[in-house]
């Protein structure tokens, strides 16, 4: 039975050149009072001078760009093929001439280290978002003729505002015509105020859990207003996480849409699609959700065809010094046989392996 992890980074060593060589979020450095231990610092505001510089970011250790440490996770934890992504924040940071030569670079080193593991290992490209729209179309064309590469993984911000920004149609539809699935990512979170005065005796709780899944459902809420789905009925979008809250929330997103004066009056409630049409159509899930309360709202909003395991390695390894296996994946690996037990539709077999193989077209 394959077991595919769709949802695990890495960051290719010309990646971590650049993190190194950089002094402003993102960088990965060494500060003086622990000089054997690098750190990578990413999510915005990480590097607040009041945040002891011992707990600024999270040690970064070979698992973050050794492809071997991947196959030996992937071997502890019975992973048969991984489908692997730039970590956050990709290239949304980098000056818009330097945006292409990066993708290209990057895509070719990582579609490089998926052909020393046929088989084993498979990709998501990564877009030049923060230059021109056409370098970015040219990146999805070329990304076609690299044979490991399975779609893209992008975050919420598009082009710098969004991804109801109607200057990513053509991206939309390069990646619609392609086929290359959307692996939807949070990175940005919500505005730092909103964890209030105390946030840094909270460690990355706050942000990791609520910020991000708030972020990603934002993000697609936009797209669904804006009707990107209407205009590119072939679009197909993994979100992280279990979907963010869209699963729980798409009741009231349709209800509020339903009842918004607003909207009906520019004539946008009528012929659109409505948020549960996308999410049997156009949306599939990752399973990293840690939970089967949250599994089964997948379930129930996308279908058991649609859910897809993953891990998020090299994130939230263990902080047991001796563990073996990471809790991140048990968790996950029980949670998901707890949402099939007694189902009548669906099996853990497919979320695990199979509809990966299946969407992902892993046997080509
Ligand atoms: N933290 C991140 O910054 N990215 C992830 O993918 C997971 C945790
Ligand atoms: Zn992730």
């Amino acid at each position: 039975m394959p077991i595919v992890d769709i949802h695990t980074h890495v960051y290719p060593p010309s990646f971590m050149e650049l993190l190194r060589s950089r002094t402003t979020v993102p960088y990965v450095r060494t500060f003086p009072d622990a000089p054997d231990s690098s750190r990578l610092i990413i999510l915005p505001g990480e590097d607040n001078p009041s945040t002891p510089s011992t707990s600024r970011g999270r040690p970064i250790g070979p698992e973050y760009y050794d492809i071997e440490k991947k196959i030996a996770f992937m071997d502890l934890h019975n992973i048969s093929t991984s489908v692997i992504s730039l970590a956050n924040p990709w290239l949304d940071f980098l000056p818009a001439e330097e945006a292409a030569d990066a993708a290209r670079r990057i895509n070719d080193e990582v579609n490089s280290i998926c052909s020393q593991y046929p088989g084993r290992l498979y990709a998501f490209g990564t877009l030049p978002l923060s230059g021109p729209v056409d370098t970015v179309v040219s990146e999805i064309e070329r990304l076609n003729g690299l044979k490991y590469m399975r779609g893209v993984i992008m975050g919420t911000s598009g082009l710098g505002s969004g991804l109801d920004d109607p200057r990513l149609d053509p991206i939309y539809a390069a990646l619609q015509k392609h086929e290359q699935i959307i692996f939807l990512h949070p990175h940005y979170g919500l505005p730092s105020e909103v964890y209030g005065p105390r946030a840094n005796e909270y460690g990355h709780v706050l942000p990791l859990a609520l910020g991000f899944p708030m972020e990603t459902t934002v993000a697609v809420t936009r797209m669904l207003l804006s009707g990107v789905w209407d205009r590119f009925q072939g679009l197909s979008v993994l979100i992280a996480h279990s979907g963010g809250t869209l699963p729980f929330l798409a009741g009231r997103i349709e209800s509020c849409i339903q009842h918004d004066g607003h909207l009906k009056s520019a004539g946008k409630i009528e012929g659109r699609r409505s948020v549960w049409d996308v999410l049997k159509k156009n949306i599939y899930l990752d399973a990293v959700v840690y939970s089967e309360v949250g599994l089964k709202a997948a379930i129930d909003a996308s279908g058991a065809d649609r859910l897809l395991f993953g891990t998020d390695h090299p994130f939230f390894p263990p902080l047991e010094e001796d563990a073996k296996e990471w809790h991140s994946v048990t968790t996950n690996y029980a949670a998901i046989s707890k949402a099939f037990e007694g189902a009548i539709q669906g099996s853990a077999e497919d979320v695990l392996g199979n509809n990966a193989v299946r969407i992902l077209r892993l046997h080509d």
